[in-house]
């Protein structure tokens, strides 16, 4: 089964950001099974197109399942986890030797797709992640159109209190489901700039390699740089748009950081890292580039920087965000990504929750949201599938499967 090219480039995305969403498709996970998952040694699940509520008590598993869908996606997952703490500890402690996920996953104006992960090892036996795609190998690139997903988990309410890397990485991810060679530009930039650091520290006399590992992190950075800024522009356009309506704050994003204005120019770049070599192999980092970058948030009503607002006011800030981003998402692609919210009842009031609900619903994409208090998500008891976990295995009530 085929299946139409998703992505679309930046000039498409500013045109869609602040103007009304095309009806859209829903996307959904109908099945999970997994295999030597974490707590789970085999179990399988299959729910409906809509809202998933995974509740019960601490450790049983929830956070493991929504970690296993946004696995369905390429990339670390919402854990951010080594390949080599998924496969499952036995009590016994004997580790499995591999682990899979495989899911069925509906896009209802497109069709349906058998989607697999798991890990292999490579050449120099280290595990590497691969995909199967209706039983094919397939590329990370060509599944990650397919199953855009976002996530909020408890660890990201610290997002702005944390270091900028937080912050920057959570911003490059909500780019890399729009502008797909971001991730491959990141990457060459990542290992340019580690060569380089290393080859200074070795103190090599060739600045020819040097030059060509500058030009790379130039060229690259400087598109890294771009296509943030134009990101954030998006997302701003479309939080302002949303701001009459929306139940969650309105948040102003902007790029910071002390090299910024360099990074926007490939040469300009390139010139000040070719300056800054004797101060990066005296300190061991390097000192200029779009890795140096901060994203701030601005909470628009109180005026205040994200940093000095309340926890429940940050948790709203990023809500609002995320939102926005799966609205935008929307509309350049005609689907919502999935949405996965760990813990996300925690910290918001039952007025806010409502809104929660009433805003996820109307994206009309799955949604998967835990909880350890099934009654927190009272209000879903008509349109929700409610699932919960014992000894591995799931137990489904409310709207059937
Ligand atoms: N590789 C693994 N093998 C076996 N068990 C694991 C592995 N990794 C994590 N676990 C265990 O899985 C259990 C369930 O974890 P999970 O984070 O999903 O719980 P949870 O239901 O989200 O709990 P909470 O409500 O506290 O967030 C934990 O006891 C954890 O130690
Ligand atoms: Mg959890």
């Amino acid at each position: 089964m085929g299946y139409s090219t998703l992505s679309s480039p930046f000039a498409d995305l500013s045109e869609a950001a602040g103007i009304a969403a095309a009806p859209g498709c829903t996307l959904a996970a109908t099945r999970i099974a997994l295999q030597g998952f974490r707590s789970y040694a085999e179990s399988e699940l299959h729910v409906h197109a809509g809202l998933v509520v995974l509740y019960g008590g601490n450790g049983i598993g929830k956070t493991n399942l929504l970690e296993a869908v946004s696995l369905l996606s390429p990339g670390r997952g919402l854990r951010g986890a080594k390949l080599a703490s998924i496969p499952r500890r036995a009590t016994n402690g004997e580790q499995a030797a591999n682990w899979t996920v495989s899911a069925t996953v509906s896009r209802s104006a497109e069709g349906e797709w058998q989607i697999g992960t798991g890990c292999m090892a490579n050449g120099n036996g280290q595990p590497r992640r691969v995909f199967h795609l209706n039983g094919a190998p397939a590329d990370a690139g060509e599944v990650a159109e397919l199953t855009p997903i976002l996530w909020l988990t408890p660890a990201m309410d610290r997002l702005f209190l944390e270091g900028a890397q937080m912050r920057r990485r959570f911003l490059d991810r909500l780019v890399f489901a729009l502008v797909p060679s971001h991730a491959r530009k990141s990457a060459r930039y990542e290992r340019a700039m580690a060569d380089r650091l290393r080859l200074l520290r070795e103190g090599t006399r060739r600045g020819s390699w040097l030059d060509a590992l500058e030009k790379t992190m130039a060229e690259e950075g400087s598109a890294i740089n771009a296509a943030r800024h134009e990101m954030v522009e998006c997302l701003n356009t479309e939080l302002n748009a949303r701001r009459a309506e929306a139940a969650f704050p309105c948040a102003r994003l902007s790029l910071a950081g002390e090299t910024g204005d360099i990074a926007a120019d490939t040469a300009v770049l390139a010139k000040a890292l070719n300056a800054s070599r004797e101060r990066d192999r005296d300190s061991g980092r390097t000192h200029c580039g779009p890795h140096t970058a901060d994203l701030e948030v601005e909470h628009v009503a109180n005026r205040s920087d994200a940093r000095e607002c309340s926890t429940g006011e940050q948790k709203a800030l990023l809500i609002s965000i995320v939102l926005a981003d799966a609205w935008l998402k929307r509309k350049c692609h005609g689907v919502a990504p999935m949405l996965l919210l760990d813990e996300i009842a925690a910290h918001l009031d039952a007025q806010r929750r409502a809104a929660l609900f009433d805003e996820i619903a109307a994206l009309n994409s799955q949604a998967w949201l835990t909880g350890t208090d099934r009654h927190l998500f009272e209000p879903l008891s008509q349109n929700a599938a409610f699932v919960t976990i014992e000894s591995g295995s799931f137990i489904t009530a409310g709207v059937s499967a």
